[in-house]
């Protein structure tokens, strides 16, 4: 039998029990549990409030019917409460942590020709671009190629189908040729300075060239290189090993030494290539544990660059004095650089733009 004490329990605890509501499914639950209409504590108190001794029913009913308006009032306020949290659909959650902003990044590649460039301009270097559309005369012919020379051969080079009109006619030794073609090498731009400017010259010229390669693990056939050309009197073999020996420490580091192979390049006389050693095993070809050093393939040193002094013929082509002017050049490919550097073993890696691989670099 209910007695007023027994209905100011049962009702706090439906306070109590609400105030623990924390979710919906909490609040349909204690719905059921007090006001289902069979078997509901709420439902049931009011069956049992009928069956009270006439003298008491009106009071008790009262009490029983103003705690199930209560907790039905209550009830609605928190479902009111919740439906207004509810998002709209499609609505935005201005609650979500927020989305970093992509940063971007410098492709490697150019993040060695900055660094390139960077030592040679400390150097006092100017930096100079020119035409990857180029003609004959200055890809090859000014640059003492002979026409037979193997590079010019529609194997290895890129030739436009019809030359452009105002290329230079090149002539080898009988009809005039106007090939236009895509560079094949930086050095065309030693010629297209020289032509435009007296000496004293000291230039890097960085740039796209092109070959007619197939794209493997090594070759692409498109890549990168930087040109280097220095002309003045009395510039000698000493100024251009000084010069690169200071670049190479400034690229590989303090430690690093260099040595300069005999080679040929129709364009310089005499000719080398710079090699320099290993930055990853300091020149020993192997590394600590004995194992023998990737980078270098156990050899110890690194091809990085050709040089030379530049051939007198270079001179006579662009109207120097081959008597009074002397001077030094240099190629390089930045891919190389890159490779070696960042252990790059792919040199499509660099044209494949998987940001998973260029977000590896220095920003
Ligand atoms: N042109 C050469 C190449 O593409 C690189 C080179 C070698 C440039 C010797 C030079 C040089 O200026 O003197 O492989």
């Amino acid at each position: 039998m209910p007695d007023s004490p027994s209905i100011e329990t049962l009702r706090r605890q439906f306070d109590a029990e609400l105030a623990q509501v924390a979710a919906e499914d909490d609040l349909r639950a204690l719905r059921d549990r007090y006001l289902a209409r069979k078997g509901g504590l709420v439902s049931s108190l009011l069956k049992a409030v009928a069956t009270a001794p006439a003298a008491e029913r009106p009071a008790l009913g009262k009490l029983a019917n103003e705690f199930k308006q209560a907790a039905e009032a209550a009830i609605a306020e928190r479902q009111a409460a919740f439906d207004a949290a509810r998002a709209p659909a499609g609505s935005v959650d201005v609650t979500l942590p927020g989305r970093r902003p992509a940063i971007g990044h410098r492709h490697p590649l150019t993040v060695v020709r900055d660094e390139v460039e960077a030592i040679f301009v400390r150097m006092g270097f100017s930096i100079v671009e020119g035409p990857e559309v180029e003609d004959d005369w200055h890809n090859f012919e000014a640059l003492n190629m002979p026409p037979e020379h193997p590079a010019r051969d529609m194997q290895d080079t890129l030739y436009l189908a019809t030359p452009l009109p105002g290329a230079p006619a090149a002539r080898d030794g009988g009809a005039p040729r106007r090939a236009t073609l895509l560079r094949t090498h930086t050095s065309g731009m030693q010629i297209r300075y020289m032509e435009a400017h007296q000496p004293p010259v000291r230039i890097i010229a960085p740039g796209r060239v092109y070959r007619r390669d197939n794209l493997d693990p090594t070759h692409t056939p498109m890549f990168s290189q930087v040109e280097g050309l220095v002309v003045g009197e009395g510039i000698s073999l000493a100024d251009l090993k000084g010069t690169l020996f200071a670049w190479a420490r400034e690229i590989f580091g303090r430690d690093t030494r260099v040595k300069f192979r005999p080679s040929f390049f129709p364009y310089t006389e005499p000719s080398a290539e710079m090699d320099v050693s290993c930055f990853a095993c300091g020149g020993a070809g192997r590394q600590e544990d004995g194992s023998g050093c990737s980078v270098c393939k156990r050899t110890g040193w690194l091809e990085v660059l050709g040089c030379g002094m530049v051939h007198p013929a270079l001179f006579e082509a662009v109207g120097y004095d081959a008597e009074r002017y002397t001077g030094f050049a240099f190629g390089m490919g930045i891919e190389r650089i890159a490779m070696l550097r960042y252990g790059v073993d792919d040199i499509r890696s660099f044209y494949e733009n998987d940001r998973r691989f260029l977000e590896q670099f220095p920003l």
